[in-house]
């Protein structure tokens, strides 16, 4: 590596030996440590040079089988002869390391940088180094930069931050993929906090655990000194300062929010079709009025029994006294505004929590139902109309995403959920998707989400179906991906010139350290006065 490129001068690590485009072979110089992930360099001329990443590293050895076994038995079987030592032990017993080059970096000018595909290989015998961070510095701030986290190099993280462009990620949806307890939540807190910091897009999130605002001492997006301005909160469970209670009005429900939630047939769809068309924000009580009932010719009397049966177990109500009763969020006087003033709210960049813990998952849906299909039909007016270039973006976040836009839902009738997958980006409306079973999800919706975060995810039929639908070939890279611990991720975009690892730190520490320079500032101001 040139002294201009590479000012810190590093002994190499491996050399080219061999291999392909996609799969460089090189010999591991002996005594250093090659990580699965890693990223690593090599000059190609004066102004390119090439940017590899390991994706698996294993044994070789110049001698056959039969003399290593007869140098281990030696080695185990005789205490006194740990010593024993083969003659050239590291010339003939070495590690040989898998690498893809990830792209090429040329320098144009001072500070100007074009990253290309690679399209040749390096020399034969060429030397391989660790990246350190002058090779980094391509890496741009885009124009409205969304905070990713830290650039990764197997598991050792670099002072480079990773910012993507908020607008285009989040209008092309983003989804992040990990198993269970990877670290996906903490990943969607920092990236939650990082859009306050940004002046905001609208962000609805259905929170299936309600972790995101920071309930108590537990830290969350309540603790951002822009909270009062961009986060509000909806809870019906022990409501804290600042929160707002949450009630649905029956009569904002309509027949297509039930697509989402998906156990009603063709007939009972089209039965609640026609009591709305009959009559409107009254159609789920006229459902449970008999006298209707026994008047409608065109809706048969066991549709209409199965419909109350279904509707009374998903809003959670009964008829007392010829009056129907909602024991959940729903209500027939309360709640009158609430969806208006949610797409308000969104509309004007703030980040919306609704504490979903103790709704059942049908009852989430519906609310997330309700919300987007409102956004959805006032950004198709406003694109319409032209307005829509003065919108904020507005993304839903989702848990346990194929719930929603999961194959089998999707087979049983279109949802908003399914339809902002594949038009929400006309629209400037996105979904932030998060699953450990990205396999339930058909490919045509995956390949529409245009970022994916992948985290540690163990299983190899779920990593198989997110890397097959990566903007970038990973189709290596399930080791990898496998080897991930909690909060390394690998960020495969159109956005990014080629799969970026990453590492998203633990969001109280985030905090912790944002709160002491926030003190630190007000010290010094207290200072000068
Ligand atoms: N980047 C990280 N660094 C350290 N610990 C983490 C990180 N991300 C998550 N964790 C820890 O792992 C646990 C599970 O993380 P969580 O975000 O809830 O995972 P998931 O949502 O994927 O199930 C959390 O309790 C947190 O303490
Ligand atoms: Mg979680």
């Amino acid at each position: 590596m040139t002294a201009k490129q590479n000012p810190i001068q590093q002994t190499q690590v491996c050399q080219i030996i061999g291999g392909s485009i996609g799969k460089l072979i090189a010999r591991q110089k002996s005594g250093k440590i090659i990580e699965i992930g890693e990223l690593l360099t090599s000059d190609l001329d004066e102004n390119q040079y090439a940017i590899y990443q390991v994706q698996d590293v294993y044994y070789s050895t110049q001698m056959e089988q039969r003399t290593i076994e007869l140098i281990s038995g030696m080695q185990l079987e005789n205490q006194e002869s740990d010593e024993i030592e083969f003659f050239d032990s590291e010339l003939r017993a070495y590690n040989i390391v898998q690498l893809k080059c990830l792209a090429i970096i040329e320098k144009q000018a001072e500070n100007k940088f074009k990253i290309k595909t690679p399209k040749t290989i390096p020399n034969f015998f060429s030397n391989i180094y660790p990246i350190n961070e002058k090779n980094l510095i391509f890496l741009k701030k885009p124009n409205r930069p969304l905070y990713f986290g830290k650039l990764r190099s197997g598991s050792k993280i670099f002072n480079r931050d990773v910012f993507l462009d908020a607008d285009d990620v989040l209008s092309h949806h983003i989804l992040f993929c990990a198993t269970t307890g990877k670290g996906k939540s903490n990943f969607i807190k920092n990236i939650l906090w990082n859009n306050i910091e940004l002046d905001s897009n609208g962000i609805l999130v259905l929170d299936a655990h309600d972790e995101y605002y920071g309930r108590g001492t537990k830290k969350g997006l309540k603790n951002h000194k822009n909270a009062k301005y961009f986060v509000s909160y909806y809870t019906n469970h022990n409501c804290p300062q600042g929160a707002k209670t949450f009630f649905i009005n029956i009569a904002d429900l309509k027949p297509s929010h039930f697509n989402a939630i998906g156990n009603f047939s063709d007939v009972q769809k089209e039965a609640m079709r026609f009591y709305y068309n009959l009559f409107f924000k009254d159609w789920i009580s006229k459902i449970f009025d008999d006298e209707t009932t026994d008047d409608l010719k065109e809706v048969q009397k066991e549709t209409n029994l199965v419909l109350r049966r279904k509707l009374s177990q998903i809003l959670s109500c009964t008829k007392k006294h010829g009056k129907l009763e909602f024991n959940d969020i729903f209500s027939l006087e309360k709640g009158q505004r609430i969806i208006q003033d949610i797409a308000d709210e969104l509309e004007n960049g703030k980040s919306v929590i609704i504490d979903c813990s103790h709704f059942s998952g049908s009852i989430e849906m519906l609310v997330g139902s309700m919300i987007m299909e409102k956004i959805f039909w006032r950004y198709k007016n406003y694109s319409r109309n032209g307005q829509i270039s003065n919108k904020p973006i507005i993304s839903v976040v989702i848990e346990e995403a194929p719930r929603v836009i999961g194959r089998d839902v999707l087979q049983r009738g279109q949802n908003i959920f399914g339809t902002i997958a594949r038009e929400g980006r006309k629209f400037k409306i996105g979904l932030i998707a998060i699953t450990q079973l990205p396999s339930l999800i058909p490919r045509e919706i995956l390949a529409n989400i245009n970022t994916k975060v992948i985290l540690g995810t163990e299983m190899q039929q779920e990593r198989e179906a997110i890397i097959s639908t990566t903007s970038q070939d990973l189709s290596d890279d399930s080791k990898n991906i496998a080897s991930l611990n909690k909060g390394e991720a690998i960020i495969s975009s159109c956005f990014v010139p080629f799969a970026i690892p990453i590492y998203c730190p633990l969001f109280e520490d985030v905090i912790l350290k944002i709160k002491k320079n926030e003190s630190k500032v007000k010290e010094s101001v207290f200072g000068m006065e």
